[in-house]
């Protein structure tokens, strides 16, 4: 194999150059075996967060990262599979209820997840509230629940793209995060690895997201999408707003309990809704013909989610952990609600404890923030507009602090954005 030197790639990188395939390869497996430093990585990748990947450099860069690692094989299941990824908000519950929606509609949902870190949640930190509940499921384990319920909501394994864990936790160190193909990669080749058919894609946009305008989030949907292409995966994405928090609850049990409300067809429209439009765009995807809004109202998602939890070693009947201290916030004035902070209220259920700043902290079950008030909604001086839930003092008072400016309250009634911004498809 042919060697290159690092500071080459490095500075050609820098001056703009397209890297070719073999210099691609080079770099990111010598990397992986020590022989290119640290800060010679973040060089290259701060290279690449001014001047990007082209198309073809993406797609092998990506290529590389699934490389790094093992596929899961999903062939020979009974019926077709199709998964979502959101690329984080604040009360994003979303696949909780999708899973096991979309599974009652006769697909099977893979979905290989991770934990929350900062200010967003993660599918695995709010499953685990449940007791009993397990994250780590062997391959077989994932084939055979696929199989025998439909959906499964699991830990990625470290045998998925490991090149990307590697990465990632690089990035996060050296300013690098939000770069359009690092993350387009980064996401993609975890999916692609993951063994899906079909994938659909909720790009965030807003404060509370990682994309915070419109533009970029659509940059971002096109080049996900055109690696999932590219790879063989039917790829779809949705741009959503995501400025306020979805739904009211933000933290782990209480999102859990907000969407078993949704799946009891109750629960807050707007994830309802969301839901909804998911589940139609992946059942679509896959060719089935189906309603998914009448297996949400006849109780068969339900039934689904029940077996995925028990499944997993989860009691779907168990009492859910509840805060020992609960905090009334009210409105400082009278009039409409301009703005209920999606960010905000993320930071504040992360002070509260229900979220982590290192990848090694531990979260709490019962902690979080439910809001009692939707953006355009008429409020009186000192209505409750959000209950901050916390398992001590000291918790609660970080979280008082972080929740402070998070609504505010004007004369007029504003104009709210709709659910969905942008459909992507190529
Ligand atoms: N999530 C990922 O998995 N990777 C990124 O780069 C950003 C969000």
């Amino acid at each position: 194999m042919t060697t290159f030197s690092a500071v080459d790639v490095i500075t050609a990188k820098r001056d703009g150059a397209v890297l070719s395939d073999e210099e691609i390869t080079w770099i990111l497996d010598a990397y992986d075996i020590g022989d290119v430093a640290e800060e010679q990585m973040s060089s290259l990748l701060m290279a690449i967060y001014f001047n990007g990947l082209d198309p073809h450099e993406l797609t092998t860069w990506t290529d590389r990262m699934i490389a790094s690692g093992e596929r899961l094989d999903l062939r020979g299941l009974s019926r077709p599979t199709v998964d979502k990824h959101s690329t984080g908000g604040v009360g994003d519950k979303i696949s909780l209820i999708l899973a096991p929606l979309v599974a009652a509609c006769g697909a099977a949902v893979p979905q290989l997840s991770g934990r929350g870190l900062g200010h967003t949640g993660g599918t695995l930190d709010k499953l685990e509230s449940i007791p009993g509940w397990r994250a780590t499921l062997s391959n077989d384990e994932i084939r055979e629940q696929l199989e025998s319920v439909g959906a499964v909501i699991c830990a990625a394994g470290s045998g998925l793209a490991p090149a990307d864990r590697r990465l990632y936790a690089l990035r996060d160190v050296t300013g690098t995060v939000a770069s359009i193909p690092l993350m387009a990669s980064s996401i993609m080749s975890k999916k692609i690895a993951e063994g899906t058919q079909a994938l659909v894609l909720d790009v965030k946009v807003g404060r509370g997201a990682f994309m915070k305008d419109l533009g970029r989030a659509r940059e971002l949907a096109h080049t996900m999408v055109g690696l999932g292409l590219a790879h063989g995966v039917k790829t779809v994405a949705q741009i959503t707003p995501m400025n306020a928090p979805l739904g009211q609850a933000v933290g782990n049990a209480l999102e859990v309990t907000e969407s078993v409300n949704v799946l009891k067809g109750q629960g807050p429209s707007d994830v309802r809704a969301l839901t909804l439009e998911l589940a139609t765009i992946m059942t679509e995807l896959v060719g089935l013909d189906v309603n998914p809004s009448t297996k949400l109202d006849d109780g068969s998602a339900f039934e689904v989610y029940r077996q995925m939890i028990r499944a997993q070693g989860g009691d779907p009947d168990a009492a859910m952990p509840q805060a020992k201290i609960l905090e009334v916030v009210t409105a400082p004035r009278a009039g409409y609600v301009r703005s209920v902070d999606a960010l905000a209220v993320g930071i504040t259920a992360w002070r509260l404890g229900a979220g982590r700043a290192r990848k090694e902290d531990s979260v709490s079950a019962s902690a979080g923030v439910m809001c009692l008030v939707r953006e355009g909604e008429k409020v009186e001086k000192g209505q409750p507009v959000f209950e901050l839930h916390a398992d001590d003092h000291a918790h609660l008072s970080l979280g008082r602090d972080a929740i402070a400016d998070a609504v505010v309250v004007g004369d007029e009634q504003i104009w709210v954005a709709p659910l969905k911004l942008n459909l992507i498809r190529k």
